[in-house]
């Protein structure tokens, strides 16, 4: 198996720089929309053989050096008694909403049996890949904002309303999705994921303050209990002004977006491993600017102790699958 991400996941520099992209599998891809047309999103992740192949899809058309098993964060909901909906205009939906205290008696302990499906892709695909497969959950933080709102959000007022009405009651509900979270995680691990990735998209709405109270030790717990199992990434967005705290998450890897500079991260990160952190449109421009971009970015990512080159959240959907392969190649090929 290829070895270069995981020897970056811990914290050596291997020949290259190894390479993967957030929503590597997806709409932009001709070979993913073929297979889209047939089935809605929710099928592709919940039968196994569909949704191993379009998880190899970009390993074998890119060349990246790990793949991310094809699944969304909103799945472990459903063995929580949760519903879940991906229509295809208004994005995913998850009802019933839990907004207060008294609502918190809808939720059922996690019964991972009726989320097998998940497990059995993974077992297909330790078979087929020769990179590492990355698995992955949502934050509990971020998974709350879901099952608070009901939807993507933008301003968050029901999960602020909940937090800053009723702490004792949101902290059992962070309790809740931790301890389904960690049994998701581990599940994954002993199915074969070689790390595991914690998508934290919303962790940058909250106040340093908050951060500390209502998220922090919810991760760290995770981290704690997965650590001797397999390197785990936390990714977060929009949290330059958190990075103190998320050096005392003790992850394996940060994953950055674009809206931090990776020396400054470097330094308060105290030169972990860092995985990142291209603004996804960049490559939607002019090729010379693309890799302009890309050559800073490795080179100023040396400071930190082993580079994942990554983009700073999901592949656009207009992105060329053309530029996608040239960012691969010419990343491979860079030496400082
Ligand atoms: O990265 C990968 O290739 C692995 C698969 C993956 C998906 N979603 C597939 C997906 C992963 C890791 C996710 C994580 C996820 N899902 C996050 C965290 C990361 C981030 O993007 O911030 C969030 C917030 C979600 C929730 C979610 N799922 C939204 C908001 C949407 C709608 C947006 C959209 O692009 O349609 C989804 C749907 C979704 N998840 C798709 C895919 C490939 C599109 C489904 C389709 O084909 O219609």
């Amino acid at each position: 198996m290829k070895d270069a991400f995981l020897q970056a996941c811990r914290g050596i520099r291997p020949t290259y720089t190894p390479v993967w992209f957030m929503r590597q599998a997806g709409r932009y891809m001709p070979e993913y929309q073929k297979i889209r047309q047939k089935y809605d999103f929710l099928t592709m992740c919940k039968t196994p053989e569909i949704a191993a192949e379009v998880t190899m899809q970009p390993v074998k058309i890119l060349n990246v050096d790990a793949a991310i098993l094809f699944s969304d964060i909103l799945i472990p909901l459903e063995a929580m008694g949760f519903k879940i909906e991906f229509a295809d205009s208004s994005g995913p939906k998850v009802s019933p909403t839990v907004r207060t205290g008294s609502d918190l008696k809808n939720l059922r302990p996690v019964e991972l049996p009726i989320i097998n499906f998940v497990f059995e892709t993974i077992k297909i695909l330790t078979k087929e890949l020769d990179v590492p497969l990355i698995g992955f959950s949502a934050s509990p933080f971020t998974l709350a904002t879901y099952v608070i709102e009901g939807r993507s959000s933008k301003e968050f007022i029901n999960t602020k309303r909940f937090i800053f009405s009723e702490p004792e009651s949101f902290h059992n509900l962070m309790e809740i999705l931790t301890d389904a979270t960690i049994q998701y995680l581990i599940e994954q691990a002993k199915a074969g994921v070689h790390a595991i990735q914690i998508f934290d998209t919303w962790a940058g709405i909250l106040s340093p303050y908050d951060y500390e109270v209502f998220c922090k030790p919810y991760v760290k717990k995770i981290v704690e209990k997965l650590k001797s199992y397999v390197p785990v990434i936390y990714f977060c967005s929009n949290t330059s002004g958190l990075l103190h705290h998320i050096k005392d998450l003790e992850v394996d890897v940060v994953s950055l977006d674009w809206r931090s500079d990776i020396r400054d991260a470097c330094l308060t990160l105290n030169f972990q491993p860092l995985q990142g952190n291209l603004d996804p449109l960049v490559l939607l421009g002019r090729e010379n600017e693309i890799f302009k971009r890309i050559k800073n970015l490795l080179i100023q990512a040396q400071c930190a102790k082993s580079h994942i080159f990554n983009l700073g959240h999901g592949v656009n959907i207009n992105t060329s699958v053309d530029v996608l392969k040239k960012v691969v190649d010419f990343i491979h090929e860079f030496r400082f």
